[in-house]
């Protein structure tokens, strides 16, 4: 069950919820040695400035800042202004230049079982073979390169290879479709994209490269594509535009002399689904997002360089491995394990048996994959020893007690702390959580805005509620790696997140949330028409504007119902043309077709798991879908109020159409 998830309409806590009272403290051993303690709080009130000013000094500046904020131009911000750095060279080389080359940046494992160690020394080599080999493609600082790669290590390379150039990268998810990778390929007017020729799914090579043919047929800005050779399928190469990595990257030099960029130099573009059918692409700046990603990932996950083995098992496709795979580990000179394939492949112990064999000692998941463990049993955790482990992490959504309890118990033994972790693709870094030395943490809840981020929970019209009572989140104050805006549409950035809270100036979150008696804050969800299926963003007018392009659709509403497993599943009602029986007089038939479809224009991701063909859709008399009686079709509830309902015999007859279909 999870909290709360239809707050748009009416918000209710579960029994569950308000029963968890109970709350863990961290062992003396784990306080005492813990990155943060309770002064920090302070010390960032009294001097917020000062305090993310500090934060900064921890990375290498090639000139230092002379200002820390300049928020004149809200709501972009510029943080560390005047200050030059380069981000690559703060991930990699600094490392190796203070006599840590030879620590292990990331042990890579692949699906199949064959793995990689890369140290510190090899990753500056590479890194800085293929920025060579971006040059001499022709690339300069501020062009943008695609990538759309596996969990392989050239996917951290090729993004720290653009980073140490200044180029602007914008990596897309693998499981992404061709029309969905062509369409950021344009937005951002890319003129390198890098990929690979297949990559491994569930055991078995897929193909990539064959989509990204597909998908960059008439591109007009693409002039050359790399291919990382991972799976050793055959693939088309295009005479002049395609090249192989281990050929043109395998050739160049590892010597490359990292120059400095102005601290707002866009570091990087990242898709994300917001409340209209059109991904933003949000963009992210150099020195403030660092500087927030190295602080969080230091002190949330309160990272030992020297002995800690760390797991973020998320995709770089997402904001989470841009952040705690690639920048804020390896900033921190962090020792990790990434890894390639699906969880339950070969068997389903495989995170498990990772944890074991490379002595992992934090780890950091999202809720759904931890309920797909409870499904699969106790007794798989059981069967490794997982004693390594000293702290865990969850993100992405809501966690539920139930789960959340699970994994303290089954994962971390009863014995760590657990960091649930509220941020955004937009906020760019983690903004609320628990400081794992110092909060008695909660099942269930985020708890605190870290320490330098402030955050309110308020009403409709923006004033902050009381303890005991829920809301909308706010961010009060700027951050460091706040979003610069979306790509290619400066004032967008200004209606999405910052409008609602006009007056007060507040970023409007698109999360429901409430403070419990102590001001403890819990997560309820998103309150707009975004879903969050496994911790992914996707918007429910996307999956809409996908169904009716299909020609069998005359109109389509969908909805995030809640899901045991996945947190929301898509369930999409729609109704059929006229002529649709053209297509089969079988309804089974056109709904297998439109899955299909849904996939093939979006991606895997956002196949809807049921379609209902219904005759009639509730509208209000505006016109306006509700999906809140969907959701309650959709959720074998009864149906709620329809007094705003235009007309009230529609969900009537949708009701008695779903029961004479079943
Ligand atoms: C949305 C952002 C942040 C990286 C992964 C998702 C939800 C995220 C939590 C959490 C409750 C959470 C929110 C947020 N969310 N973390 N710990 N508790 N909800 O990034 O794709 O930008 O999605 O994910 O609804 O708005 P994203």
């Amino acid at each position: 069950m999870t909290p709360a998830q239809n707050f748009n309409e009416e918000i209710f806590v579960t029994e569950e919820v308000l029963q968890s009272s109970h709350t863990y403290a961290p062992s003396d051993a784990f306080r005492v040695t813990a990155n943060a303690d309770e002064s920090l709080y302070a010390e960032a009130t009294d001097d917020r400035e000062g305090f993310w000013a500090k934060q900064a000094a921890e990375l290498t500046w090639a000139t230092p800042f002379d200002t820390v904020l300049d928020w004149s131009g809200a709501p972009t911000a510029r943080w560390f202004v005047g200050g030059r750095l380069n981000v690559a060279y703060n991930c990699v080389d600094r490392h190796v230049e203070a006599g840590f080359g030879s620590q292990v940046a990331l042990h890579w494992i692949g699906e199949p079982g064959d793995s990689r160690d890369i140290t510190y020394a090899m990753l500056k080599d590479e890194v800085s073979r293929a920025a060579n080999a971006l040059l001499e493609l022709g690339l300069v600082a501020g062009d943008r390169v695609v990538i759309q790669l596996p969990m392989i290590p050239e996917a951290v390379i090729s993004m720290l290879a653009c980073a140490r150039i200044g180029v602007v990268h914008s990596v897309v998810f693998g499981g992404f479709s061709p029309a969905a990778l062509r369409a950021r390929v344009d937005d951002a007017a890319a003129k390198v994209v890098i990929t690979s020729d297949g990559q491994y799914r569930r055991g078995a090579p897929a193909p990539m490269k064959s989509n990204v043919d597909e998908a960059l047929a008439e591109a007009e800005t693409v002039e050359h594509v790399l291919v990382v050779r991972r799976v050793g399928e055959p693939v088309e190469m295009t005479e002049g535009r395609d090249l192989w990595w281990h050929e043109f990257v395998g050739g160049q030099s590892s010597e490359h002399e990292a120059e400095s960029f102005d601290s707002e130099h866009p570091l990087f573009i990242l898709y994300t689904s917001g409340t209209t059918g059109k991904p933003k692409g949000i963009l992210h700046t150099s020195g403030g997002y660092l500087t927030q990603a190295a602080y969080t990932h230091r002190v949330v996950f309160d990272v030992k360089p020297d002995t800690d083995v760390y797991w973020c098992a998320a995709d770089v496709g997402w904001i989470t491995g841009h952040t705690y795979i690639v920048y804020g580990p390896l900033a921190n000179r962090t020792t990790q394990v990434m890894y390639e394939g699906t969880p339950n492949t070969p068997h389903e112990g495989r995170h498990f048996e990772i944890i074991e064999r490379l002595k992992v000692s934090i780890y950091y998941i999202a809720p759904t994959l931890i309920r797909t463990f409870m499904k699969w049993g106790d007794h798989l955790p059981k069967a490794y020893d997982l004693t390594s482990l000293r702290l865990l992490g969850s993100v992405g959504e809501p966690i539920n007690p139930e789960a959340w309890l699970w994994y303290h118990e089954n994962i971390g033994g009863g014995r760590i702390p657990i960091v649930d972790t509220w941020w955004q693709t937009e906020t760019g870094a983690i903004m609320i959580a628990p400081l794992p030395g110092v909060a008695a943490t909660k099942p269930g809840a985020a708890q605190r805005a870290l320490p330098g981020i402030s955050v309110k929970v308020v009403d409709e019209v923006g004033a902050e509620v009381a303890y005991g009572e829920s809301g909308y989140l706010v961010i009060d104050q700027p951050w460091p790696s706040m979003t610069r805006g979306i790509w290619g549409d400066p004032d967008r950035a200004q209606e999405v997140y910052w409008d609602r809270f006009k007056e007060q100036g507040y970023y409007f979150a698109g999360d429901g949330a409430r403070y419990d008696e102590d001001g403890d804050i819990w997560l309820l969800g998103r309150v707009d028409d975004v879903m969050n299926v496994s911790g992914h963003r996707i918007s429910t007018i996307e999956v809409e504007s996908a169904l009716v392009s299909h020609l069998a659709v005359a109109e389509a509403a969908v909805v995030g119902a809640s899901d045991e497993t996945t947190g929301q599943a898509i369930v999409a009602f729609v109704i059929l043309r006229g002529d649709s029986e053209a297509f089969s007089d079988d309804n089974d038939v056109i709904v297998a077709a439109l899955m299909k479809h849904v996939s093939a224009e979006i991606g895997p991701i956002a196949r809807p798991k049921r379609i209902l063909v219904v005759p009639e859709l509730p509208k209000t008399r505006s016109g306006k879908i509700m999906r809140r009686l969907l959701r309650d079709v959709a959720e074998n509830r009864t149906i709620g109020d329809t007094a705003t309902l235009a007309d009230t015999t529609a969900m009537r007859v949708i009701t008695e159409s779903l029961r004479s279909n079943s």
